[in-house]
């Protein structure tokens, strides 16, 4: 039952742990369907706010409903609309990857039949057929990840949790996995997922927060995230085409030409430029870095 048109809404959500302000007053809202990147640093409180939303720690104050249920008052009913991929592996080592999803499955009831076929099913999805009668301690790092979204997949639920899923993996697994994400997504799901890769937000997101110092310090589409950060970036490069700066810029001519000629009177004769869009890390650099300094200059995000 979907008492509202979100998925998930937030509402001003804190959490303290003794003096430290780990969330200081959260709201966000993801719509059905889409895929919502939470971005932020080691410590920034990411893995906090996906426990309390998945029910596993209680909030200190605000509200949360996911499928329209209260993460705290009908937390049961949350249970059920939601799975979640925690940050760190939950499958089992000694056991091999079918044995992993048929254990899960029996647990959620399944018949011993319906599990098999379940396991089968996400084996196959899941690119692991090969590697099914293997004991996961011989999985690379890339095999235990689609494992362990196997396994939080064996009941089909409306909302996924995923806490960095693919922090560690190589360049092609990521992309393996990004896919298989995305397939969730084409079947309805929502997805709440946290990251410390700016390109896995700008591919795989519809919406991005970036959460610094307890705060949700940007929010918005990638596209809108660049746009605010500037209309063009100057990279300067020394002549072995090391980057000395990248300085944003309204992309105005008077400006561009101001901010040219600034830079020209500073470095040295043979520095090189290159005018570029703004990418998702001048936005999470940007932000971070305003968090940080509340009275900020250019200078300090960029230098
Ligand atoms: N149970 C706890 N007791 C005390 N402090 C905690 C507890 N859990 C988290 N913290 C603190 O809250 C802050 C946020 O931690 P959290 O794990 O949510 O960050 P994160 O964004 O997930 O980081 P990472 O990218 O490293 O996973 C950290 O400073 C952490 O030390
Ligand atoms: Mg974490």
């Amino acid at each position: 039952m979907n008492a509202t048109a979100s998925a998930i809404e937030v509402r001003d959500l804190r959490k303290r742990y003794g003096a430290q302000n780990v969330l200081n007053g959260i709201s966000l809202s993801v719509a059905q369907g889409t895929i919502y990147a939470l971005l932020g640093p080691n410590g920034a409180g990411k893995t906090t706010l996906i426990h309390i939303l998945s029910t596993l720690i209680v909030p200190d104050g605000g509200s949360a409903r996911i499928d329209g249920h209260d993460i705290v008052a009908d937390r049961q009913a949350v249970r059920q609309s939601i799975s979640l991929t925690g940050q760190f592996a939950a499958v089992d080592e000694v056991l091999t990857g079918r044995e992993n999803i048929l254990m899960m499955a029996r647990l959620s009831g399944l018949t011993p039949a319906g599990a098999r076929q379940r396991a089968a099913e996400l084996l196959r999805r899941f690119e692991l057929e090969d590697a099914a009668a293997k004991r996961v301690k011989t999985y690379s790092g890339g095999m235990r990840r689609r494992l362990d979204l196997a396994v939080s997949l064996v009941v089909n639920r409306p909302v996924l949790f995923l806490d960095e899923p693919t922090t560690g993996l190589d360049t092609v697994s990521r992309r393996a996995l990004w896919d298989m994400i995305l397939q969730l997504k084409q079947q309805g799901r929502t997805i709440f997922l946290t990251t410390q890769y700016l390109e896995e937000a700008d591919q795989l997101a519809d919406e991005i927060a970036v959460l610094s110092g307890g705060s949700i310090v940007a929010a918005g589409t990638p596209e809108s995230l660049k746009a605010r950060v500037g209309g063009e970036v100057i990279e300067l490069r020394d002549r072995h085409d090391e980057l000395i700066r990248a300085v944003p810029t309204s992309g105005r001519v008077q400006d561009v030409r101001q901010t040219l000629n600034e830079l020209a009177a500073a470095y040295p004769p043979d520095t090189r430029i290159v005018i570029r869009k703004p990418s998702m890390d001048d936005v999470f650099l940007a932000f971070t870095a305003q968090a940080a300094h509340p009275s900020p200059d250019k200078e300090a995000f960029f230098a």
